[in-house]
């Protein structure tokens, strides 16, 4: 079986998914701060099975326990954790004791249990601000900009030094671009609480009238029309790399990298763009100064995670604009 902590958020949904369309028994450990549990019974109404969910925190060790005791877990995918860039640098200590007291009370419930495989959510963030685009997975990790993204970093480390010390662990890490888009029918996608920190979210909600205008975050960067690039990803793309990166943990020991990326760039106006020839719907939009912490542009090599996983990213930018208006339209 496998554990989804956090598998009720976005991506992890979005995952369980693919994980039981590929055969995989799932159990969802969530504490629902970032989600809801109606997401199970959409789950079930997708793939025509309901997984296994238990509420709790995965910070606390005894409730992991007595999961772990519940279940015969031999694969962890691990997704909980806090996301949000703004917050995490308003209140750092939230972030850096809630996303490393998750995954070290975790490993350490593991090893208890003898599971020693892992595939951890993390980000492209780590490759920080100064290294150069396309990002490949050998790259020195960066300084990261917030205190999220070093979240991400640390956690990246702890994991890799638990696995140099136990020769039979397999860890994976995934480090995942931006992810856009919800799953076709309509039933899961990303839910944010509050005022909307990221691109698509933002961009629905203007759609459907619950925001007035789009900031575009800068437009004097040195990219293709001023405005930021990014490498924007399918979530349901994303997810199925997840099912290929434990295939591959299950074969192989030790410590490896993948970026899931398209590698290819798209700037703020071009998704704008995309998204109202796709939707037939207008967005608009002003221009605002840079937001704090961004960067003109990155996008990935995702060449590795083709060469050893043989995964490929195939849906497109229309894909993500129409998916997600779907699901915008649905809420
Ligand atoms: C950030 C994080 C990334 C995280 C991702 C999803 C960093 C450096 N980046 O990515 O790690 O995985 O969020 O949570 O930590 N934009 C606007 N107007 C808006 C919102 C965004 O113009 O209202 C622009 C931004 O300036 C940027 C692009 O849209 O150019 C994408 O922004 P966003 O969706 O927030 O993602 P990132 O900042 O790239």
């Amino acid at each position: 079986m496998v554990l989804l902590t956090g598998g009720a958020g976005y991506i992890g949904s979005h995952t369980a998914v693919e994980l039981i369309n590929a055969g995989y028994d799932v159990v969802i450990a969530d504490d629902l701060s970032n989600s809801e549990e109606s997401v199970m019974e959409r789950i079930g109404r997708i793939t025509g099975k309901t997984p296994a969910f238990r509420r709790i925190d995965v910070a606390d060790g005894a409730a992991l326990e007595a999961l772990f005791g519940e279940f015969e877990i031999d694969s962890v995918v691990h997704f909980a954790g806090f996301k949000a860039v703004g917050e995490s640098v308003a209140q750092p200590i939230k972030y850096y004791r809630n996303n490393l007291d998750t995954t070290l009370t975790l490993l350490e419930t593991m090893k208890r249990f003898g599971c020693r495989r892992v595939v951890f959510s993390s980000s492209a963030t780590v490759y920080g601000e100064d290294n150069p685009s396309p990002y490949v997975e050998e790259m020195p990790e960066g300084r990261c900009t917030n205190p999220y993204g070093w979240t991400k970093f640390m956690v990246e480390r702890i994991m890799t030094d638990a696995a140099s010390a136990d020769p039979e662990m397999s860890v994976v890490l995934l480090r995942y671009f931006n992810p856009l888009g919800a799953h076709e029918s309509g039933l899961i996608g990303e839910k944010p609480n509050g005022i909307p920190n990221n691109l698509m979210p933002y961009i629905t909600q203007v759609a459907a009238g619950i925001r007035e205008k789009l900031s575009v975050f800068g437009n004097d960067y040195d990219t293709v029309d001023g405005t930021g690039v990014r490498d924007y990803i399918h979530v349901v793309d994303l997810a199925k790399g997840h099912v290929k990166a434990l295939e591959y943990a299950e074969k192989n020991t030790g410590t490896e990298i993948f970026n899931l990326g398209t590698g290819r760039g798209t700037s703020v106006l071009e998704i704008v763009d995309a998204f109202e020839r796709v939707n037939g719907v207008k967005i608009p939009y002003e221009f605002a100064p840079r937001r704090a912490g961004d960067i003109a542009s990155f996008y990935a090599d995702p060449s590795k995670a083709e060469r050893v996983l043989g995964w490929r990213a195939e849906k497109t930018i229309d894909d993500m604009c129409r998916d997600s208006w779907r699901w915008q339209k649905g809420c």
